[in-house]
């Protein structure tokens, strides 16, 4: 008989009941270190007061009241959002699925605005992910997702990440209108785009007229260090997602974009019920008071340093284990020799949680808010776990 739930997860045998930091507890009080955060969600830990606050304080005020009318806690994100990054101009989503549904169609409706509505193709690459919906699935392309359920939506070609060519062949194409790519690839394994490739993507969209859009949804929101990922290249996109950290664990969302690529979006071309519902953008708020601040920011990149030498030592202690730790800030990979999944496993059994992803990656995204002696303790019971594997 069919689960009650529709079982799409593979689901660890693991219930929690209560977060605090960088902590989860589970059902039966056993207390794990949680490197996963939810999948880069929880950017400030669990049940930070100032989040908590936003949320009941706004909770016992009101909860939601249509995008009808003006929604105060929404400008003032939007107003952040835009004083802290390269975009004029902000719409709310409830998830990173439906930030890429925006994109697309932003993308798409700037170009048939300007006359050229031919350049409806949006180059992607192997390895991306950039959510479930049709849109997303057929942007990332790979059979694993698009299996069985096309028809798929058209207008996407599939590039293999690195391979400069055909990159170059595509873009010059006349039916194609954008570059939909991660700074740093989360479920295709923790691969970060180099700076200059990053580069590079901006010279090629201006030199075709091209919108580069960043899928900054698990890498944005001081994940690696800066507010946004793609600051380390030094070059700014013309639309953004946004969405896992920027809620701190509220579901919420955002598509970030310039004046120019958003022109094509006025009233009535997009909409949401419950995007950037009061409750949702009092966090973040909170979050974004947090985490747009220089020193905030100092601190991940130190902690990342800490946390990536303790790794090195980690990896020489098991190489039968460990290959190579890679990413930027506090979202680290590390591509395994064993079997991923197996040292997840062996992690749970040691209270601490990772998150597997592809390339044989377990992925390390830690509340950013993680202490020294936090890091240090993940580390020992990441030891513990690869020595039950050897
Ligand atoms: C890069 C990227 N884009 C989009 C998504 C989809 O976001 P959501 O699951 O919030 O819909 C994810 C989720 O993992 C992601 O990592």
């Amino acid at each position: 008989m069919i689960p009650t739930v529709l079982p799409t997860y593979n689901r660890a045998p693991l219930s929690f009941v209560k977060g605090e930091g960088a902590w989860m507890i589970e059902a039966d009080g056993r207390r794990f270190i949680d490197l996963g955060a939810g999948i880069a969600v929880n950017s400030l830990g669990h049940a930070h007061p100032a989040l908590v606050k936003a949320l009941t304080d706004q909770a016992n005020m009101l909860w939601h009241t249509s995008n009808l009318y003006g929604i105060p806690n929404q400008q003032a994100l939007a107003d952040r959002l835009v004083e802290h990054s390269f975009a004029d101009t902000v719409f709310f989503t409830n998830s990173g699925t439906e930030a890429c549904e925006l994109a697309v169609k932003m993308a798409r409706k700037f170009f048939y605005d300007k006359g050229q509505p031919e350049r409806t193709d949006i180059i992607t690459f192997s390895g991306s992910f950039h959510g479930r919906s049709s849109a997303g699935i057929a942007a990332a392309g790979s059979e694993k997702m698009t299996k069985g359920f096309g028809p798929l939506l058209p207008g996407f070609i599939h590039l293999e990440f690195g391979d400069h060519e055909a990159l170059a062949k595509a873009a010059a194409e006349p039916t194609v209108g954008a570059i939909l790519i991660e700074p740093v690839q989360g479920e295709g394994g923790i691969r970060p785009l180099p700076d200059q490739c990053l580069k590079g993507l901006r010279d090629l969209c201006d030199e075709h007229g091209l919108l580069l859009i960043l899928d900054e949804v698990q890498c944005g929101v001081g994940r690696t260090g800066k507010l946004f990922a793609h600051e380390w290249a030094g070059v700014t996109p013309d639309i953004m997602m946004v969405a896992k950290g920027i809620g701190g664990g509220f579901p919420l969302g955002a598509v970030l974009a310039t004046e120019e690529a958003a022109s094509g979006m006025t009233a009535g071309t997009h909409g949401s019920t419950y995007g950037g519902n009061p409750l949702g953008c009092a966090v973040g708020c909170a979050v974004m008071d947090i985490i747009a601040t220089p020193e905030f920011l100092a601190e991940v990149n130190r902690k990342s340093g800490l946390m990536r030498q303790k790794l090195e030592g980690l990896i020489a202690a098991h190489p039968n284990v460990f290959e190579e730790v890679r990413g930027a800030g506090l979202m680290l990979g590390l591509k395994c020799k064993a079997l991923n999944s197996d040292v997840v496993a062996a992690g749970y059994a040691q209270e601490i949680l990772t998150v597997p992803a592809a390339d044989n990656v377990i992925r390390l995204l830690p509340p950013l808010t993680i202490t020294d002696d936090e890091i240090s303790q993940a580390i020992s019971r990441l030891d513990a776990a690869a020595a039950s594997l050897t």
